[in-house]
């Protein structure tokens, strides 16, 4: 009997093991994870519709705001997730470069940013109309062997339905996306500021402009559409920035 037990305990001595020198090899994978290549541009603060700096803990959590960066025309997403992400999330692009996202900032380490570029036939937010979202709220959707999954925190592209997980580096849930959206990489301070610093992952600008420009310099009423967009970079409420906001 009692050596039974002693056989059990063994057994469950070894599983701990086991476990313990996993859970090591897990957390040496993160240390050993790619940094991916950060895409410097020049640091930008995000400010308030009233050009006084934002402060993060104002963000309104589950809110979508819009502000423009690295260039006055290309939007991205900002988000107060409302509890922290994960951190070190490792990501690859189209093209099979690794990089390592760095997850949420601010106060509580919740607020994230993406580029608003959907990753799959460049569908973005126009001052008009919106066919990608930030949701919040559950939502329903296919991942890519077409079962139906249920998700909230995603950001949602009606174009085609691409679906990315805003709690994991915008990585690609479902749709015909095949990279994450690119990363905004944050800077948080004492001063309960952000700033804007570079991009990681597959960023889509050049296309973007090729594609889109003459539609820019309408709705942006300029010429240089791809004109960095300097020390300051406002953040709008979406809906605020968007006539309509086209949900699926
Ligand atoms: S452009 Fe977004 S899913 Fe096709």
């Amino acid at each position: 009997m009692s050596k039974h037990k002693s056989s059990g305990m063994n057994r469950r001595s070894f599983v701990k093991l086991c476990m313990t020198a996993l859970a090591a090899s897990t957390q040496g994978a993160a240390f050993a994870a790619p940094r991916g290549t950060l895409h410097a541009y020049p640091r930008s603060l995000l400010t308030d519709q009233t050009r006084r700096p934002l402060r993060a803990s104002d963000l309104v959590v589950g809110e979508n705001y819009i502000f423009h960066y690295p260039f006055v025309t290309t939007p991205c997403f900002l988000v107060n997730l409302g509890a922290p992400t994960d951190s070190e999330v490792v990501l690859k692009t189209e093209r099979g470069k690794s990089y390592a996202w760095q997850g949420g900032v601010g106060p509580d380490a919740s607020i994230v940013a993406f580029s608003a570029i959907c990753a799959h036939k460049m569908t973005h937010p126009a001052k008009a109309v919106s066919f990608i979202n930030y949701r919040h709220e559950r939502v329903r959707f296919l991942n890519n062997q077409k079962e139906g999954l249920e998700g909230s925190q995603v950001i949602y592209c009606c174009s085609e339905k691409s679906v990315y997980d805003a709690r994991r580096g915008a990585r690609v849930l479902g749709g015909p996306a095949k990279q994450p959206l690119a990363a905004v990489k944050l800077e948080y301070d004492d001063e309960d500021t952000l700033h804007a610093v570079g991009t990681y992952g597959g960023e889509m600008f050049k296309k973007f402009f090729s594609e889109f420009r003459e539609r820019l310099q309408l709705e942006y009423l300029i010429q240089d559409v791809d004109r960095a967009i300097g020390a300051h970079t406002q953040v709008t409420p979406l809906d605020q920035y968007c006539k309509t906001q086209i949900l699926c």
